[in-house]
């Protein structure tokens, strides 16, 4: 069997086991994950099978050896595909080009009466993508660039699709949305809790989320990328939080450096009740690597200062013992949060929420630099 069939029929394989688990829902997006051969956007040294992997595979690497751009994990794209519902002849702009095999699977979407327009930070990526799409006939307008401004000179767009995450909406993708168009993007919202939103606009200018569902992704890189919510401590060890600026993080090194006290056990399951516990305390963070195993939740207030952290089903506090209680209190206390049921609205800046309706489930408020949101339980 020479290669390409191989590779169609592992691609056969991948599109049957993504609707067996529900990331692939319409025959469009089944047809065009059919299409699109994924082993020529991964690089060379990826063999067949690993192409064909539901897994993510990485383009390229940062100073650090992070990696700063991958072919994002297919079920995930086809999530993201399912909640952007692209019909032909429409108009897309995807921020975050990277190997372009996204991009080619909206042209297939949109096809030949549509249009496609992809935008990526990498000069070097953008370039390959744009040289690699050609080389396949697929058209895509792929531009060099900032992401975060959108692309003015196309707009308006009937579906944006950003393949990079974002702590807070860019008002440009708003504005460069058409009237009943949809934007799907990820967003990191607090540590741990990171969704892909499917956002509607109504005429005031609120966002209402259409759908949500779990995710992970690189975050926005360039002028934009803001000061970022992972930080590296020691060693391998780093932590993710909403508000840590270096003198924050200062107070952190200190606490770790001087040891940790048993403050006692936590009270009944916790790993259900961590999104609860992070919507409604802004002071949550999420350790990598130690103190605990592997991942670890905790509570940091540097102006007690302290940290308390669960390691397995107890508590461990550094400095004041108070963040021992609130941790206790704040987890033991929070609701079990099912991320998947979730409205979230997002308004700009100095604008009301719209009145929640009588009917409406417990809510949580996340403040950004240009828009607020509200999670509201459905
Ligand atoms: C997860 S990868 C995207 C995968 C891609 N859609 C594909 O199919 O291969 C995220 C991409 O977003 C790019 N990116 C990061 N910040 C960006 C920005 N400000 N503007 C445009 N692209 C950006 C990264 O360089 C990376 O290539």
């Amino acid at each position: 069997m020479n290669d390409k069939h191989a590779a169609a029929r592992l691609r056969t394989t991948l599109v049957e086991r993504l609707r067996l688990i529900g990331s692939v829902r319409t025959e469009a997006v089944a047809h065009a994950m059919s299409e699109v051969p994924r082993e020529l956007f991964t690089p060379g040294s990826t063999s067949l099978t690993e192409a064909y992997r539901d897994r993510v595979v990485v383009l390229s690497v940062d100073e650090r050896g992070l990696p700063d751009s991958t072919v994002s994990q297919p079920a995930m794209v086809a999530l993201m595909l399912e909640q952007l519902a692209v019909r032909p002849g429409m108009r897309v702009l995807e921020i975050g080009t990277g190997s372009g095999y996204n991009a080619a699977l909206l042209a297939t979407l949109v096809g030949p009466t549509g249009e496609v327009v992809s935008i990526e930070v990498s000069a070097e990526l953008a370039g390959a993508a744009a040289r690699r799409l050609a080389g396949l006939g697929v058209r895509v307008d792929v531009r060099a660039g900032d992401g975060w401004e959108g692309v003015a000179d196309r707009a308006p767009f009937d579906r944006i699709e950003a393949t990079v995450g974002v702590p807070d909406l860019p008002p440009a993708w708003v504005e460069q949305l058409a009237p009943d168009g949809v934007l799907v993007t990820p967003m990191w919202l607090r540590p741990g809790l990171e969704l892909a939103i499917a956002w509607e606009r109504a005429p005031d200018g609120t966002l209402t989320s259409v759908s949500v569902t779990r995710c992970g992704f690189l975050q926005l890189r360039g002028p934009h990328a803001g000061p970022g919510r992972t930080h590296a401590l020691t060693g391998d060890l780093a932590v993710i939080g909403e508000d840590l600026p270096p003198a924050a993080l200062d107070v952190l090194r200190e606490l770790l450096d001087h040891g940790a006290v048993d403050a006692g056990p936590v009270l009944g399951p916790v790993d259900t009740r961590l999104t609860g516990f992070a919507l409604a305390e802004p002071r949550s963070v999420l350790f990598l690597g130690h103190p605990g195993d592997g991942t670890t939740w905790g509570l940091f207030d540097p102006k007690l200062p302290a940290l308390a952290v669960l390691m397995r089903d107890r508590i461990l506090v550094y400095g004041d013992r108070d963040a021992a209680v609130e941790l206790y209190y704040g987890v033991a206390g929070a609701p079990v949060v099912n991320a998947e049921r979730l409205r979230v609205e997002a308004v700009p800046v100095g604008t009301n929420f719209p009145a929640a309706p009588a009917s409406a489930g417990r809510s949580w408020t996340v403040e950004r630099d240009h828009h607020h949101y509200r999670l509201t339980e459905i």
